[in-house]
């Protein structure tokens, strides 16, 4: 089956209000009308509004970094997944491994904040990964199975209908090292195979599965050629329009 690419832009905690809207504009400029493909940024949560105004009516579309797990109240500084709808967001990250190593997000935090976003109906990309110690010792699968597992825990199919996964090897998100495009697909295989697993083959099937870390203009068409690699989830390399551009464009090739 062809599954629609999904490319997107985690700018982490990068740039400053003047840059971030030059940056969406840019976007607006290249890619505004782009076909073949989701595009998706992730600015921070301050410039959210702004760079939403500029990308308003466009092709790409704006998301979290994160949401916390409860809907309101006294929880200094968190942002919860209503206020991100109010501001335009169609998408949150969960999970993202630097909310795990930094703000210590477990798997069981993880879980909550996607039911969060999944009752408030925003579209989650649930980022899962190993690191280099546990790849290294041929825990890979174990702590992907692991990190699924708890995530997903008893929702059903038709709720995570609009889910997509971003399979981010901690080791190479920012390293420059990027996994190869074999390594990359063999763990998508398998990602996508613990889906059919639980959720039945035609749901794996259409399952988008992003591949993320140290992605660049050089390196995203021979991961995107790889068949269980249905997108990116670009960091640093989302921080330059040109790269991103084509990024997006490997992206829509593949459509
Ligand atoms: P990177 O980050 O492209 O800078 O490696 C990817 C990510 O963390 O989403």
């Amino acid at each position: 089956m062809t599954r629609t690419s999904i490319i997107g832009g985690n700018w982490k905690m990068n740039l400053t209000l003047t840059l971030a809207e030059r940056l969406a504009q840019e976007l607006r400029n290249r890619l505004g009308s782009h076909r073949g493909g989701q595009l998706v940024v992730f600015p921070p949560f301050v410039f959210i509004d702004a760079v939403r105004r500029r990308l308003r009516d466009s092709a790409v579309e704006v998301g979290g970094q994160d949401l916390h797990p409860l809907p309101k109240g006294a929880y200094t500084s968190g942002v919860s997944a209503e206020m991100l709808a109010s501001l335009g967001c169609t998408r949150v990250l969960v999970g993202h491994s630097e909310r795990r190593a930094w703000f210590g997000d477990s798997d069981a935090r993880v879980a909550e904040k996607l039911k969060a976003a999944l009752s408030s109906g925003l579209k989650p990309v649930l980022c899962i990964g190993e690191t280099l110690e546990q790849r290294q010792s041929g825990a890979t699968e174990s702590v992907l199975r692991r990190q699924l597992e708890t995530a997903l825990g008893a929702h059903g199919a038709a709720a995570l209908s609009d889910l997509v996964v971003a399979y981010e090897p901690v080791w190479a998100i920012g390293t420059g090292v990027t996994a190869t495009p074999e390594q990359a697909q063999a763990t998508h295989a398998f990602v996508r195979s613990e889906f059919a697993r639980h959720f039945g083959a035609a749901f794996a099937e259409a399952l988008r599965i992003q591949y993320g870390g140290s992605v660049t203009a050089d390196n995203a068409a021979a991961l995107l050629s790889c068949p269980d690699i249905d997108g990116a989830l670009v960091g640093g390399a989302s921080l330059d329009a040109n790269g991103f551009t084509t990024i997006a464009r490997a992206g829509a090739r593949r459509s």
